[in-house]
C-alpha cells in the first residue's frame, strides 16, 4: 500500500476546483520560485521489518527540513539526528528526496511520521506507517474431549494479529463453521473459532486443519494440523490355536485389544478356577506348555480403559493321545467364541460344545451301514438254510432206504454189541 500525498505549500487550491484546472493552477504555481513542497507516502511494512519513510522535495530552496515521530518528537533536524534512537537511519538528503529507514519496526511505531519544512510550521505532510502484524501458526485446544458417541469441542486460537486474521476449520477440504470471537488487545487482535462435531469411533486420528488467513500472507495461510483423538471403551478377541490340542501340546492364546486409550494390561484367568501354574503370560498372549486334562476350562481375557472393559473367552479341550481319530473334523472341536462383550454384567456363561458328541454323530452314520450289512448276511443265511431244509425235505425218501441198507450191512455189529463183550473190539472199530 503505497499512496503519495501531494500537497505544495503555496499551491492550496479550493476542492470545487475540477482536476485538469487545479492541475493547470498548480502548474502556473510551482513555476514561480517560491514553490517549495514536500509529499509524503504512507507505508505499510510487517512487524520487525523495516520502514522506510520518504518526503519528496519540490523546489528545495536549501530551508531545514524536519521529520518528526507520531508523538512529534524530532527524529532529524535538516539531516542531524536529534531523538536517541539508532534504529532511525537518515539514508538519503537529496534535493529532491529525504529518506529515513526504521528498522525491528514495532506496532508501537505505527502512525503518522511529520515532514516539514521548517520555514513554514503550519503545513507539513505526514507519511503514515501501518505495522501488520501476522499471525502465528494458530493453536488449537480442546475444550471437550472427543469420546466415542459424544461431540468434540475444539477452539482454534490465533493470539495475536494485526488486522485481525481469519480463522477457518478444515476437514477433507471443506471448512467446518465455528463460532468466532474476536478480542482487541490495543493494537494487536486474538481470534479463535470454535467448532463441535460429533465423533465415532471411526473418526479417531481424522485429520483436522485450523487455517489462519491474513492479508500479509498473501494466500500462504498458516495451518496447524490437528489429529481427532476419540476415546472409546476396549475391544477384546482372543486368537484361538488352529488345530485341536492334546496332551502333551502347547498352547499359546493372543489377545488382540483396541481401545483408546489402549489398556495398558491384559488380564487373564480362568473362569471358577486359578490359572494353571505352568501358564505364562507375556503381555497379551497366554502360554501353556504341555498341555494336560486338568487344563481343560475356560480362559478368560480382559482389558479396561477409563470408558469401559470388555472381555473374550476361549473354552480349551485337550484330548488324550488315543481317543481320538484323525478322520474327525477337527474344525468342529474348537469351542471358540469370538465375540467381545463390554462387561457390566458379569454374567459370561459360555456353552462348551461337547465334542464327543460330535464324534458320535458322525460315527453313527458307518454303524449303520455295519447293521445294514449285518442283517442282509442274516438274511441270506436265513434263505440258505431255508433251501437247505427244503432240499433235505425233498430227499428224504431215498435217505431212509439208504439207512435202511447201512442197517443191514452193520447188522452183524449190532448183533454182536447186543449178545456180550467178546466182541468189544470188533464194535470200536466199526463205530470209528
Ligand atoms: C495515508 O494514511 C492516512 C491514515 O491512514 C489516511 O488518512 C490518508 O488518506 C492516507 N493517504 C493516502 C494518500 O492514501
Ligand atoms: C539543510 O541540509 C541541506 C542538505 O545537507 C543543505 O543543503 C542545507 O543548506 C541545510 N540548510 C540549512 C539551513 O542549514
Ligand atoms: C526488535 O524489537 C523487539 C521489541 O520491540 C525486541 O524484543 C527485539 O530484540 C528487537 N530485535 C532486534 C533484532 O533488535
Ligand atoms: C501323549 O503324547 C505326548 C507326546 O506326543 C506325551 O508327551 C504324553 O505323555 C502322552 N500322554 C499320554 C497320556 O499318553
Ligand atoms: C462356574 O461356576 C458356576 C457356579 O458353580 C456355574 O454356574 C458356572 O456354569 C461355572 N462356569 C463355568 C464356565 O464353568
Ligand atoms: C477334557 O476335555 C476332553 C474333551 O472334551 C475330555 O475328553 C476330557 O475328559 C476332559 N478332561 C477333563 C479332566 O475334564
Amino acid at each position: 500500500m503505497r499512496t503519495v500525498q501531494s500537497s505544495a505549500l503555496c499551491c492550496l487550491l479550493p476542492a470545487s476546483f475540477s482536476p485538469a484546472l487545479h492541475c493547470l493552477v498548480l502548474l502556473l504555481l510551482c513555476i514561480t520560485p517560491r514553490c517549495q513542497a514536500v509529499q509524503a507516502e504512507n507505508v505499510t511494512v510487517l512487524e520487525g521489518g523495516t520502514a522506510q519513510i520518504s518526503c519528496r522535495l519540490q523546489k528545495y530552496d536549501g530551508s531545514i527540513v524536519v521529520i518528526q515521530n507520531p508523538r512529534r518528537q524530532t527524529l532529524f533536524f535538516n539531516g542531524t539526528r536529534a531523538l536517541k534512537d539508532d534504529r532511525f537511519q537518515m539514508m538519503l538528503f537529496s534535493p529532491t528526496m529525504v529518506r529515513i529507514t526504521l528498522t525491528n519496526v514495532s506496532v508501537s511505531d505505527e502512525g503518522g511520521y511529520f515532514c516539514q519544512l521548517y520555514t513554514d510550521s503550519t503545513h507539513h505532510q505526514v507519511a503514515t506507517l501501518s505495522v501488520s502484524v501476522p499471525p502465528e501458526i494458530p493453536t488449537v485446544e480442546v475444550k471437550q474431549e472427543a469420546v466415542e458417541g459424544g461431540e468434540a469441542e475444539l477452539t482454534c486460537v490465533s493470539p495475536r494479529s494485526k488486522p485481525a486474521a481469519t480463522l477457518r476449520w478444515m476437514r477433507n477440504g471443506r471448512e467446518i463453521p465455528g463460532v468466532v470471537s474476536q478480542q482487541d488487545n490495543g493494537k494487536t487482535f486474538s481470534v479463535s473459532s470454535t467448532i463441535r462435531i460429533p465423533v465415532e469411533r471411526k473418526d479417531n486420528g481424522a485429520a483436522l486443519n485450523c487455517e489462519a488467513l491474513h492479508p500479509s500472507l498473501g494466500g500462504q495461510n498458516r495451518v496447524r494440523r490437528y489429529r481427532l483423538d476419540v476415546y472409546f471403551a476396549p475391544t477384546v478377541r482372543i486368537i484361538p490355536p488352529s488345530g485341536i490340542l492334546r496332551e502333551g501340546d502347547s498352547l499359546s492364546l493372543t489377545c488382540s485389544i483396541t481401545g483408546n486409550p489402549l489398556p495398558r494390561t491384559t488380564q487373564w484367568s480362568k473362569i471358577n478356577d486359578t490359572l494353571p501354574e505352568r501358564a505364562e503370560i507375556s503381555g497379551p498372549t497366554l502360554q501353556i506348555a504341555r498341555l494336560s486334562q486338568s487344563h481343560n476350562g475356560t480362559y478368560l481375557c480382559q482389558a479396561q480403559n477409563n470408558y469401559g472393559r470388555a472381555a473374550d473367552y476361549y473354552t480349551l479341550l485337550v484330548y488324550d493321545n488315543v481317543s481320538l481319530t484323525t478322520t474327525v473334523p477337527t474344525t468342529q472341536l474348537i469351542t471358540s467364541h469370538p465375540t467381545t462383550s463390554v462387561l457390566p454384567s458379569s454374567s459370561i456363561a459360555p456353552e462348551p460344545r461337547d465334542p464327543g458328541a460330535v464324534v458320535e454323530t458322525h460315527s453313527a452314520v458307518p454303524y449303520a451301514v455295519i447293521g445294514g450289512v449285518l442283517a442282509l448276511l442274516v438274511f441270506t443265511v436265513i434263505c440258505v438254510l431255508i433251501v437247505t431244509i427244503w432240499c433235505s425235505v425233498r430227499q428224504k425218501g431215498s435217505y431212509l432206504t439208504h439207512e435202511a441198507s447201512g442197517l443191514d450191512e452193520h447188522g452183524e455189529v449190532q448183533e454182536a454189541f447186543l449178545n456180550g463183550n467178546d466182541v468189544s473190539q470188533g464194535k470200536k472199530e466199526y463205530l470209528l
